[in-house]
């Protein structure tokens, strides 16, 4: 394909790999979708199952409410698996596991419809029904994946919280939702060691009171407490009759709520982020297929967790829509050693790998010499997720794992976009470290603060100035938040929450959040979540977090902490205080460094200016201070 001049460092598609694409012309695709948007939309949604079709595809007469495949009915558990049972797909498998310690198991889709509809009738017995919460808490085992089908077959609504989060982080999210039933494993294994989810959940569930039963999946084996009564092992559900292995599946309107997932935002606590069965089925199916160029012979990965908005739409519900197979990986990459995930690839023959630019980084820490000793050569396409990717590790990735042979596909999304929003294809020209151009028919723009569009390379807010199938329907509970926060800045448009610049040839640089959110290792964490679990402890008076960069964790969390009177800051209480910050809220929140300060920056009207610890913290300016009270 000819290409006109590009500026910067360009990696042009081979002509073998745009030969094989299902998208061969980008620019096409995209004008097509950009002249008949609903049109676009309505063709991608024709190739899955409704029980009845929609009579409009985009309903804006509720902005910013917006609803999509307005009177259809369908249900994504059901493409899912059961449009697969009376194709050759019957006897493909579905997904395959590895645990850390080596444990194997895998599914046809026959096989795992059945499971999923085993765990529909145990969740039934326990009253579960349409628009019930049923929260799941657990590592990263393909029981988790049976566990959300199953919410989803019978229209109740599952949240998953992430297993590396902890008490206050479970109950928190509990209570919102006031969930009926929580799903949780025994423990997990990390880095070979146990982490007990029970045990936390145990202690979440002393704070909370909505949930009736819990059902326990067996995964470590260790000692753990079962409250007769409430408590009942998965194992033991599925040996009853109740559990036998045929469930009748909900035949639901489009716009039926399928999940809620708690994310971190500007103020205050998570928010549950809502999405629904008919637009995120369509949006997640369309994405994955496109961007990663989804073949019957495929075998994907994506080493994401669950817990978050990636396992969601790309290990579970993506991968099954499109009737490719998967796999999934309990532990973490460089345990044992540094080439876990590449002796994975090398055993399975996985062709395309999703991850995260934390995770390459850590990798790449070890050297070409781990990776080299193996064959990775079934590897056919990269991808990364969840924070800027740095030049230097893009070409690492791009170099050793894919052999200069594999395109990167550096998709820019969120928990609450449900799908893929900047994001090249394989037939498109890439450049290490943007993300390319919006997903075809989008339409995106950098503004600065009057809402006007910036000049190329300039820095500006990321906004979507269009609605899509797979985006949030509302905040659960707090339909006011989802207004304010989203679409108030800027009238009629989504605002991200991040800030970008654009290049001359229209490619997407995300710079980062511009609100109170840190990533640490691509996990989105909320100052205030940090804030308040440092708050609960009896020697805190008042608490600010910050992020400051990390080279492996792009972002490392830095406290600066006012004791209460008379308690003096030794290093022992900052370690306390970490492993406060870890129990409450988990692992990944500790702090990487707190500093005990007599007084925190503020405005008048009381509000800690974070944005002025930073610049202190860095040794750079500070900008405009007219608003600091002192
Ligand atoms: O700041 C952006 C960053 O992750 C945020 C969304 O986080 P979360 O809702 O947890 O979802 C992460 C996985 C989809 C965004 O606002 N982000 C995500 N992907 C990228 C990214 N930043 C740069 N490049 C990306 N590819």
């Amino acid at each position: 394909m000819a290409q006109k001049k590009m500026s910067g460092e360009v990696f042009l598609p081979s002509k073998e790999v745009i030969e094989k694409a299902h998208v061969k012309n980008w620019d096409e695709l995209n004008k097509r979708a950009q002249e008949d948007y609903e049109g676009f939309w309505a063709a991608e949604a024709e190739k899955l199952h409704w029980f009845k079709k929609w009579d409009k595809v985009l309903d804006e007469s509720n902005k910013p409410f917006y609803k999509w495949f307005v009177g259809g009915t369908t249900n994504i558990a059901y493409n899912c698996l059961d449009v697969h049972l009376t194709t050759w797909r019957r006897n493909k498998l579905a997904l395959f596991w590895e645990g850390e310690n080596g444990d194997f198991k895998s599914y046809s889709y026959y096989y795992l419809h059945k499971y999923v509809c085993r765990f529909a009738n145990i969740l039934k017995s326990m009253g579960v029904g349409k628009g019930d919460r049923v929260t799941i808490y657990m590592g990263r085992v393909p029981e988790l994946a049976f566990a959300m089908l199953a919410c989803a077959r019978l229209g109740a609504i599952h949240s998953v919280v992430f297993g590396g989060f902890s008490v206050e982080a479970l109950h928190e999210r509990l209570e919102d939702s006031k969930s009926k039933v929580l799903i949780v494993s025994d423990g997990s294994y990390v880095r070979g060691k146990v982490v007990d989810l029970k045990g936390i959940a145990d202690e979440a569930l002393a704070r909370a009171a909505t949930v009736e039963h819990v059902v326990v999946v067996k995964r470590t084996g260790h000692a753990v407490n079962m409250e007769p009564g409430r408590d009942y092992w998965y194992h033991e559900l599925c040996a009853l009759p109740m559990g036998n292995m045929g469930c009748e599946v909900e035949q639901l309107d489009a716009e039926t709520p399928l999940f809620l997932l708690y994310t971190s935002g500007t103020t205050g606590k998570p928010k549950a982020i809502l999405h629904t069965h008919g637009g995120y089925m369509v949006g997640t199916y369309a994405s994955l297929k496109y961007v990663f160029d989804i073949r019957e012979e495929d075998r994907y990965w994506c080493a994401a967790d669950p817990g978050w908005i990636t396992g969601h739409s790309y290990i579970v519900y993506g991968p099954l829509l499109t009737g490719v197979t998967s796999f999934m990986y309990e532990g973490a990459p460089t345990h044992p050693y540094p080439n876990r995930w590449w002796q994975l690839i090398e055993k399975y023959g996985i062709n395309i790998l999703y991850t995260a630019p934390t995770a390459i980084r850590g990798l790449m820490k070890y050297g070409d010499a781990w990776p080299q000793r193996h064959d990775l050569s079934s590897l056919r396409l990269l991808g990364t997720v969840g924070e800027p990717i740095n030049p230097e590790a893009w070409k690492w990735y791009h170099r050793v794992i894919g052999r200069g042979k594999c395109p990167i596909m550096d998709t820019w999304w969120q928990t609450e976009t449900g799908m893929f929003m900047i994001t090249p294809m394989p037939c498109v020209p890439l450049k290490p470290g943007s993300g390319t151009r919006p997903f075809p028919g989008l339409i995106m723009d950098v503004v600065n603060e009057d809402g006007e569009t910036v000049k190329p390379n300039e820095e500006g807010f990321l906004i979507i100035k269009r609605p899509w199938p797979a985006m949030m329907r509302t905040i659960y509970n707090d339909p006011e938040r989802y207004v304010n926060q989203y679409w108030s800045r800027y009238p009629g448009y989504y605002l991200t929450g991040d800030s970008a610049r654009r290049d001359e040839d229209g490619y997407y640089w995300i710079i980062g959040r511009v609100d109170d959110v840190i990533k640490v290792s691509g996990y989105r964490l909320g100052t205030a979540e940090i804030e308040s679990a440092l708050v609960s402890h009896t020697s805190v008076a008042e608490a600010a977090a910050i992020g400051l960069p990390h080279e492996l964790k792009g972002n490392a969390i830095h406290c600066f902490v006012i004791l209460k009177e008379g308690v003096e800051g030794t290093p022992q209480l900052a370690d306390d205080l970490r492993k406060h910050v870890g129990h409450e809220v988990g692992p990944i929140a500790k702090p990487e460094h707190i500093d005990f300060v007599k007084s925190l920056p503020k405005t008048r009207s009381g509000k800690i200016m974070r944005r002025v610890l930073k610049a202190k913290a860095l040794g750079i300016d500070p900008g405009n201070l007219s608003t600091l009270e002192e």
